[in-house]
């Protein structure tokens, strides 16, 4: 009520609630809880740990109350797959509604998403935006590595999917990796720069000179004319993330370093601003591991 009281005439309260009935995933989440909690940082005793966090589930449940009116999304029993629903009630417009579709696409198993640009293209040797140019000596080098690496990484993995963009250096850097479905998406493809494709920044400094500075003042709104700005880029992958989302095997997404800037920012839950500039260097996999511990990251770069 006190909530209510807050949001009355400010916003929309709509309460989650998450359900899980599953005895084997409460005992999972109690011992992550034991390992990763500051709570238990000073118990030496793991049994120690896991009675003492059972005993204050049991006090939370004496003073548990469902919620039972207003608007409201229950999530019972998703972390499974299968089974699990989702309950809405008074849910209404259309941001509530994105919520809904959010989250009945979503869940916790725990599974990688390895995130990669494409090995050096001839255009990154000269210093050239955009275009469809295959891969340099060392980009092919790379795309063996990859593959040597996605090998071993994903070898216990029974299903795996590879994305790429419809971009050749993309298709091409995974080329050697077999043994897993490779699917391209247009919404991979880097950044349209319009009519500066092919070029490189000085030349546009020098014969656009407006562009390049609009772009340097708002990097985030600036749209290449006939091409794209980040909000485009960012708003075209939405499908792509929700897909990502849906996914409960690990998945290889080998982009660009636009996109991928993008794609990571969203499962880092870096602010939109930052995006232009996040670095994203070639020759470098970037591991996400979704679930119930949040995003965790590692990284490994195969090349100097
Ligand atoms: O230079 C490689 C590249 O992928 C270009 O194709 C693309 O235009 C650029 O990076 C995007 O980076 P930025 O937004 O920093 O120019």
């Amino acid at each position: 009520y006190m909530l209510m009281k807050m949001a009355e005439g400010n916003c929309k309260i709509i309460f989650l609630e998450t359900i899980c009935n599953d005895p084997n995933i409460i005992e999972r989440n109690v011992r992550l809880k034991i390992q990763q909690s500051p709570d238990y940082a000073d118990q030496p005793d793991y049994e120690t740990g896991v009675r003492d966090f059972k005993e204050r589930l049991a006090n939370y449940e004496k003073v548990y109350e469902p919620v039972q009116e207003g608007s409201y999304i229950k999530m019972i029993d998703m972390v499974k797959g299968q089974g699990g629903q989702l309950q809405v009630n008074n849910i209404s417009g259309y941001l509530p509604g994105r919520i809904v579709f959010f989250l009945v696409n979503s869940h916790l198993t725990p599974r990688p998403i390895l995130l990669t640009r494409h090995g050096e293209s001839l255009h990154n040797v000269r210093g050239r935006v955009g275009g469809d140019t295959v891969l340099s000596e060392d980009g092919e080098l790379y795309s063996k590595k990859l593959a040597n690496f996605i090998e071993k990484r994903l070898k216990s993995e029974k299903t795996a999917s590879i994305w790429t963009s419809t971009l050749q250096r993309t298709i091409l850097t995974a080329s050697p990796i077999v043994g897993f479905p490779k699917i391209q998406w247009r919404a991979l493809d880097e950044i349209n720069s319009g009519v500066c494709d092919g070029m490189t920044y000085e030349e546009i400094k020098k014969v656009m000179p407006e562009e390049f500075e609009s772009r340097k003042k708002d990097k985030l709104r600036y749209r290449y004319p006939r091409g794209e700005s980040y909000l485009d880029v960012i708003q075209r992958l939405e499908p792509v993330i929700i897909e990502l989302e849906r996914q409960r095997a690990p998945v290889v997404v080998i982009s660009h370093q636009a996109v991928l800037r993008a794609l990571y920012a969203y499962f880092a839950d870096r602010p939109l601003r930052e995006v232009p500039d996040i670095e994203m260097p070639l020759h470098t996999i970037i591991e996400i591991q979704m679930g119930v511990t949040g995003v965790e990251e590692k990284r490994y770069k195969l090349m100097d």
